[in-house]
């Protein structure tokens, strides 16, 4: 017989040290994980607490944090109404499970969110991730199409996820995507409504009648921080239209708020045959996603009882994730985040800008829309790269690589030095020093966030990714990495 294996408890999670939680990660998560997440002040510590856009550490260092869990936390971290929520659902023993049995919370969920969408867009599924979204945005394209249709369009720079299809119709992972691809797709340059054309000219069947079952675009572009124009929406709209195709908005990221509109999109005159939702839907607690489909396309996918039950999954739409939904959109409504997302750009935006007169060879350009916002920083290292430019091209794009460990260097030292959290975003082309608050920080703490940035700066690009890279070096002959 052999001996059963120890397991642990949640206590035994939460005695361990930082050193184990990189153990066990290394063992059972991912080596390379541990490599890439120590290499910053952050992966050091263990986070205890969080609440609004404060994080607590197992050291008791307190940390402001400027991540707003990458989309998640537009609410802050723990809001009191989620908890009670939650607390609540879990006390009056609520039914979790509703596969073959009917759900309010579920209805309920649905029927806010059509109220607060235009149009017919009123019809909901609730999986759990953008991704999943995305690949249900395809399906309900694809099946609504009264002929078979092959192909499906998306944007050059877009990000859609990391399942097949989401990850296929990604454009901008191309370089790295080392992944079976779907059949069938092409993609368009964003705000480029005659590179739509073309591809709608290319891939017509032999009647004329187009061979596209569906446009994907993210009408906000998180990863660059900047926004379809409101002509190309509604260009797109009409081409949609005109050749008798689903148009797919991907408001993952920047949906409930972020963008200072509840949905980016709504703030032109378009409205989507489908529409995918995630992150800030659950509060911060619930991993929940949506996707809103226009009543008519719906009936053309899944009206019948043969098709009725095709868009389906064993998570979709809990008990629990949806009551945690259903406050948390209440709550971003009753809270008007989207005017605290517009009043965040504001006060980051003309800081931003002063910062960038007061260090004009560091910071080449400002990013920003509504909570979100960030710099484009200029290459700190030109001897560097001026030496690269005699090594052949092992790194890729050289500046783009040493912009990347510009950013890291200062997101590492807002946090080493300042107790500041931050990130970075990148297409594969383009690095963005981000500040992604949640929607609930004050002006004090956008202050202190600027004030940080400065010393930051002040500190000169140079020195402080110099210290970065040698504090690699350091760990790498310790044998630490
Ligand atoms: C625009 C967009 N679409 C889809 C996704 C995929 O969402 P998930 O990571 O939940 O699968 C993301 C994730 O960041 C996103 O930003």
């Amino acid at each position: 017989m052999t001996d059963k294996p120890r397991l642990l408890s949640v206590a035994d999670a939460e005695a361990l040290s930082i050193q184990d939680v990189w153990r066990l990660h290394r063992d059972h998560i991912s080596p390379r994980q541990v490599n890439i997440f120590s290499s910053f002040g952050y992966g050091h510590d263990l986070f205890t607490e969080a609440e609004g856009v404060w994080l607590t550490t197992s050291e008791g260092r307190k940390i402001l944090d400027f991540t707003g869990g990458f989309g998640v936390l537009n609410h802050g971290h723990n809001h009191p109404r989620i908890l009670k929520v939650r607390r609540e659902y879990q006390d009056k023993r609520r039914v979790e499970v509703h596969k073959i049995v009917f759900s309010p919370m579920m209805v309920a969920l649905a029927h806010n969110v059509a109220a607060l969408l235009p149009g017919d867009l009123n019809k909901c599924f609730f999986p759990n991730s953008g991704a999943e979204a995305v690949e249900g945005a395809l399906k309900v394209a694809y099946k609504s199409r009264p002929a078979r249709r092959d192909h499906v369009l998306y944007a050059e720079d877009s990000f859609h996820g990391k399942l097949i299809g989401s990850g296929t119709i990604t454009g901008c992972q191309s370089k790295v995507w080392d992944f079976p691809r779907m059949a069938n797709t092409a993609s368009f340059r964003r705000n480029d409504l005659d590179s739509v054309e073309r591809q709608v000219a290319a891939l017509r069947k032999t009647d004329g009648s187009s061979n596209i079952y569906a446009i994907a675009i993210e009408p906000f572009h998180a990863t660059t921080m900047t926004t379809c124009t409101g002509e190309f929406l509604i260009g797109l709209r009409r081409i949609c239209d005109r050749e008798g195709i689903a148009l797919i908005f991907d408001e993952v990221y920047s949906g409930w708020g972020k963008t200072g509109h509840l949905f980016y999109f709504m703030a032109h005159d378009v409205v989507p045959d489908i529409l995918c939702m995630s992150k800030s839907f659950g509060g911060g607690k619930a991993s929940i996603s949506g996707l809103v489909v226009r009543d008519p396309v719906f009936a053309a996918a899944y009206g019948t009882d043969a098709s009725a039950l095709l868009q389906s999954s064993t998570y979709n739409g809990f008990g629990e994730e949806c009551a945690t939904a259903l406050e948390a959109v209440n709550i971003m409504i009753e809270e008007d985040l989207p005017g605290r997302a517009r009043h965040i750009h504001e006060v980051l935006n003309a800081g931003l800008t002063a910062l960038a007169a007061k260090y004009p060879g560091t910071i080449r350009e400002i990013r920003g829309y509504g909570g979100f916002n960030g710099v484009v920083l200029d290459s700190p290292f030109d001897l560097i790269e001026k030496a690269l430019a005699h090594v052949p091209n092992l790194l890729g794009d050289k500046r783009f690589f040493i912009n990347k460990i510009a950013a890291a260097a200062v997101a590492d030292e807002m946090y080493r030095t300042h107790g500041i959290l931050t990130t970075m975003i990148d297409n594969g082309d383009l690095v963005v020093y981000a500040a992604l608050p949640s929607l609930v920080v004050n002006d004090s703490e956008l202050r202190q966030f600027l004030d940080a940035l400065d010393k930051v700066l002040d500190k000169g690009l140079t020195r402080v990714s110099a210290e970065f890279v040698g504090s690699k070096l350091m760990m790498m002959l310790k044998g630490l990495t």
